[in-house]
């Protein structure tokens, strides 16, 4: 039985992927490490502090913990600069009707996001009152593909994970999501989230009911 539906945020309700890529590379390009759009799959979902490791570690880099500190500051100062101007019409094509059909239909929402500037980013969504548990990079020590923060969110809403679907858009997230034995929607290609359950290219092709067919045919 449907009960829960818990959310990545980055990448699934709202464009702010891009902005994460677009802050990274330039942190990278300062220490002359080529930095790909492909090794950017690796980061999504990934929290602030092991992306800059995994970035350190393409460029054979080894840095003190000081430095590291100054980088993610800098990294953040430049992505709250891009996100700055986020406002409703950036949120990914179906958000506002699928969360506004699951809230009507009584589905609890969730959010279960590694970053540590979701409520910023909700709020200016106007989002943040539709969600009945946030939890974010500043609740979870582990980060995705743990799948603590997904755990961690059926626990506020008080569901087991057999009765949550998650919807997510990295591989770190649907691996979280499956380690935690719930049903994973991805948001994106195919061939990249392999591991999800069934994939969609946004919230647009997808209902509650188009939903539970999928899950009961699973
Ligand atoms: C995830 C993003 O949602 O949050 C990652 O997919 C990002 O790209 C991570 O690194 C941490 O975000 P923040 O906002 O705390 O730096
Ligand atoms: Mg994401």
């Amino acid at each position: 039985m449907l009960k829960a539906c818990i959310f990545d945020m980055d990448g699934v309700l709202v464009d702010t992927a891009k902005h994460h890529f677009r802050a990274w590379h330039r942190m990278a390009a300062t220490l002359s490490i080529p930095f790909t759009e492909e090794q950017n799959e690796e980061l999504k979902g990934v929290s602030r502090v092991d992306s800059l490791e995994k970035i350190l570690s393409w460029g054979n880099l080894v840095l003190d913990n000081h430095k590291k500190h100054e980088l993610m500051e800098i990294k953040n100062k430049w992505y709250l600069e891009y996100v700055n101007e986020i406002k409703s019409s950036d949120m990914l094509p179906g958000t506002q009707r699928f969360l506004s059909e699951l809230k009507v239909a009584h589905i609890k929402l969730g959010l279960g996001s590694s970053s540590k500037n979701s409520m910023l980013i909700l709020d200016k969504l106007g989002l943040r009152d539709l969600f009945d548990s946030i939890v974010d990079g500043n609740k979870i020590h582990f980060s995705k593909p743990h799948p603590e923060v997904f755990l961690k969110a059926a626990q506020e809403l008080n569901v087991h994970p057999s009765e949550a679907v998650v919807f997510e858009d990295a591989v770190s997230g649907v691996d979280a999501a499956k380690a935690g034995g719930f049903y994973c929607v991805g948001i994106g290609r195919k061939e990249v989230l392999a591991n999800a359950d069934f994939v969609i290219g946004s919230l647009n092709e997808i209902n509650l009911e188009k939903l539970k067919v999928e899950i009961t045919s699973s």
